[in-house]
């Protein structure tokens, strides 16, 4: 990628996305330019969009993008496009909408455990995976719900009721689906968000308000931080409490299938939704490999979309 140029334009925090994108850039020869907010034009009132423009001008090929709402990537690719620019858009994380690197990069970190002949369509069609913790707040959820159930995945989403609400099944169920839950089914219902996930068909999906269900026969558990900063007052469990109910413990992990490896997308709260000492066990955790796999991915992607352009 020699002579492109990757703009990685971070409007909201980032440890392993942003380091990753960049590295992942200078591994493949691409110039990168990296943005600050606090210390940009936007401080002066300068628009995202003329901030992108500015970028633009600048000969960015690639526009790595995060932000804390839902839809910027996309405003700013229909901008792109308006412009009639072949810039390309990656979403590194917008708001609590999708988070899509992330979930391929577990998706690569999972499936580089297991056995199969390739090529081969449902990858993990005998796979249960239990998702736990703040999930309604969770772009990485949302990613990975999408990614593991269209790879053949039995999914159970686990958490208390605020974090894992009723309706979250009707976001998640696409068109006309019905999700199970163990709390009821919840009936097909019009789609309320602007940004929805394609319909999957056949799609193994399930809700839990008790994490001892999601994590029975699991062979994979991806467990959630608890987002405070995205929750009003109301929402915040006790952690305390919340550990008590819904941390992946040593005890718990007994109900799983033997085997069973640990995702989380990092940051942790240690403790919280995780016993610190588990987190730091090679034998159960992924976390570091998850980092790992993410320059890998993230390198595929920027040379998928830079192709044929250098
Ligand atoms: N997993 C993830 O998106 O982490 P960062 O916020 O550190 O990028």
């Amino acid at each position: 990628m020699q002579g492109q140029v990757v703009a990685n334009m971070f409007f909201e925090p980032s440890t392993r996305t942003r380091s990753s994108f960049e590295l992942a850039a200078k591994r493949l020869s691409a110039d990168t330019l990296n943005f600050a907010p606090g210390t940009s034009s936007l401080t002066k009132g300068e628009t995202i969009l003329d901030t992108a423009k500015t970028y633009l001008a600048m000969g960015a090929d690639m526009m790595v993008i995060r932000h804390r709402e839902a839809g910027v990537p996309h405003a700013i690719a229909q901008e792109m496009d308006r412009l009639e620019t072949n810039v390309g858009i990656l979403n590194a994380g917008d708001g609590q909408h999708e988070h899509p690197s992330q979930a391929l990069l577990d998706l690569f970190t999972i499936t580089s455990l297991l056995d199969f002949e390739y090529p081969r369509l449902k990858l993990l069609a005998d796979k249960k995976i239990a998702i736990v913790g703040d999930i309604v707040h969770s772009r990485v959820a949302r990613s990975n719900i999408w990614s593991l159930t269209a790879s053949g995945a039995e999914v159970h989403l686990a958490g208390p009721p605020t974090l894992v609400p009723q309706e979250f099944a009707e976001y998640v169920q696409g068109t006309g689906e019905l999700v199970e839950t163990s709390h009821g089914t919840s009936g097909a219902g019009e789609k309320k968000e602007n940004f929805s996930q394609p319909s999957i068909p056949n799609r193994r999906l399930f809700l839990h308000w008790e994490v001892e269900p999601a994590l029975k026969d699991a062979d994979f558990v991806m467990t959630l931080r608890l987002q405070k900063e995205r929750m009003t007052a109301h929402l915040l469990p006790s952690l305390r409490e919340y550990h008590q109910r819904y941390g992946i413990t040593r005890d718990r992990l007994k109900l799983c299938h033997p085997g069973v490896k640990i995702l989380h997308p990092g940051p942790v709260n240690r403790g919280v939704e995780i016993s610190s000492e588990l987190m730091d066990d090679p034998e159960f955790s992924l976390i570091s490999q998850q980092v790992t796999s993410g320059v890998a991915v993230r390198m595929a992607l920027l040379y998928l979309m830079g192709s044929g352009k250098s």
